[in-house]
């Protein structure tokens, strides 16, 4: 099978490396890729030029003239924009959802008419149309205020503030920029990264992941993309990705086949794990960035073939899905000023190595790897389990110079510690 990937970051690397170790990929491609990604994906473009990933017809054509026989879309942008869509009217399987599907993602106020329709439990949420409904919404919320841009925002639209202020600061700048702005109830607790494998019918759920969202040390700084990741999660509840999938994944499946709009791809539930059971923080439409970084390295069933079968609507007939013992973590190697000013364009040494996924670098005319967006590197480790996974990635990233690079050294540091818990006021 000829597989081509659309994307540049340390998630298309991971789908890259797993992809490559695939014995029924034939052939890897990846566009527009970056200095990790040639490694072990051909890099293609379109009329001589890197892909434009957010252009869809661009993307159809090089799937087309590269003849990929399935395409897999990473980022958000491209789906958001029809890039799916366009590869499966050129008659190419492709793994993502529809335009129209990747709403839930696209639309924070979409997914919770969605969510509403299907009866998956949620933040309650206040639209705000203008400025004079954000003081309301805030009113009626209260503190912790939590406000968010209706849009994409690469997971920097979201302020959670005990700031009224802040808030509402945040609140105008997403209107004064033409966003529309959703305030929405806060919600305690761990927060989970939930996967499923769907063809709009049958849905697999992958590894339970946690992200680390904040840029510094113990949570604090402005939200970003995520610093770090890791996976499993020892201290998750029995039984949780079985309720998620119960309560939350197939629901939501069925709601939007029931609506004609039916979702296929990868379903990424973020899931806080709050005193009062569990609820959707968000849906994403892609696989996330950076839990991929170390579900991937788990998983034991060839990825071409059940991403395959996902975008050929033949899940039902796939075997359950096998995963390695042990953890992997992830530790995200920033730019210095991301998330709001990320400097780039130095060079970069000791990003060659196993488990060094690239996320924006880039190749000069010499050959030598720069620096070239906010997070560079996604640094990954695996271990027997969570404490050894750590080690191993943060002595990998010891092996790594860049410049002022920003990393976070306290990545999964509180579950190897027995410091996360769930329910503390217990579900009533
Ligand atoms: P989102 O872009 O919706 O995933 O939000 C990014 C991050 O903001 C989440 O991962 C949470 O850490 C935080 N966040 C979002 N919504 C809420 C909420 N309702 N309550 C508490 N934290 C939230
Ligand atoms: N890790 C967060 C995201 O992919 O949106």
């Amino acid at each position: 099978m000829r597989v081509l990937v659309i994307g540049s970051g340390a998630r298309e690397h991971a789908l890259c490396v797993a992809l490559s170790s695939d014995p029924a990929v034939s052939a890897l491609a990846c566009a527009p890729g970056n200095a990790g990604t040639r490694a072990v994906a051909e890099q293609v473009g379109w009329a001589g030029k890197p892909l434009d990933a957010a252009d869809p017809d661009a993307v159809a054509r090089v799937a087309v003239d590269w003849g990929a026989e399935l395409v897999v879309i990473g980022p958000e942008v491209p789906l958001v924009a029809g890039a799916a869509d366009a590869v499966r009217d050129a008659g190419i399987a492709c793994f993502g959802p529809s335009a129209e599907a990747a709403q839930l993602e696209g639309s924070k106020s979409f997914a919770k008419h969605v969510m509403a329709a299907a009866g998956v439990p949620t933040a309650r949420s206040w639209p705000v149309g203008g400025p004079a409904e954000l003081e309301t919404a805030l009113d009626e919320s209260g503190a912790p205020y939590v406000v968010k841009d209706d849009g994409l925002a690469a997971g920097k639209g979201v302020l959670v503030t005990d700031d009224r202020d802040a808030a509402v600061a945040h609140g105008h700048r997403v209107l004064d920029a033409g966003g529309a702005v959703l305030v929405e109830e806060y919600l305690d607790g761990p927060e989970v990264s939930l996967f499923a494998v769907t063809d709009g019918t049958t849905v697999l759920p992958l590894l339970p992941a946690q992200d680390h969202k904040r840029r510094d040390d113990g949570d604090g700084g402005p939200n970003t993309g995520g610093m770090g990741a890791y996976a499993p999660l020892p201290w998750a509840p029995p039984g949780l990705v079985d309720e998620v999938l119960a309560t939350v994944l197939q629901p939501t499946v069925d709601e939007m086949a029931r609506r004609g709009e039916t979702f296929s791809g990868l379903l990424y539930a973020g899931l806080a794990l709050t005193s009062r059971g569990l609820r959707v923080v968000e849906f994403n439409a892609r696989f996330g960035d950076p839990e991929t970084q170390v579900v991937l390295p788990l998983l034991e069933t060839p990825l071409a073939g059940l991403l395959h079968a996902a975008a050929t609507g033949t899940l039902a007939e796939h075997p359950p899905l096998r995963w390695r013992t042990g953890a992997a973590v992830t530790v995200v190697v920033a730019a210095p000023g991301y998330p709001d000013s990320p400097r780039t364009g130095f060079p970069i040494t000791g990003a060659d190595g196993e488990g060094v996924l690239h996320a924006g670098t880039a190749l000069t005319a010499d050959g030598d790897v720069v620096s070239a967006g906010g997070r560079v590197l996604a640094v990954t480790g695996l271990g027997a389990d969570l404490a050894a996974a750590r080690q191993a990635a943060y002595e990998r990233v010891a092996g790594v110079r860049l410049a002022d690079a920003h990393w976070r050294t306290d990545i999964a540091l509180a579950a190897v510690e027995g410091r996360i818990t769930v329910g503390a006021e217990a579900d009533g």
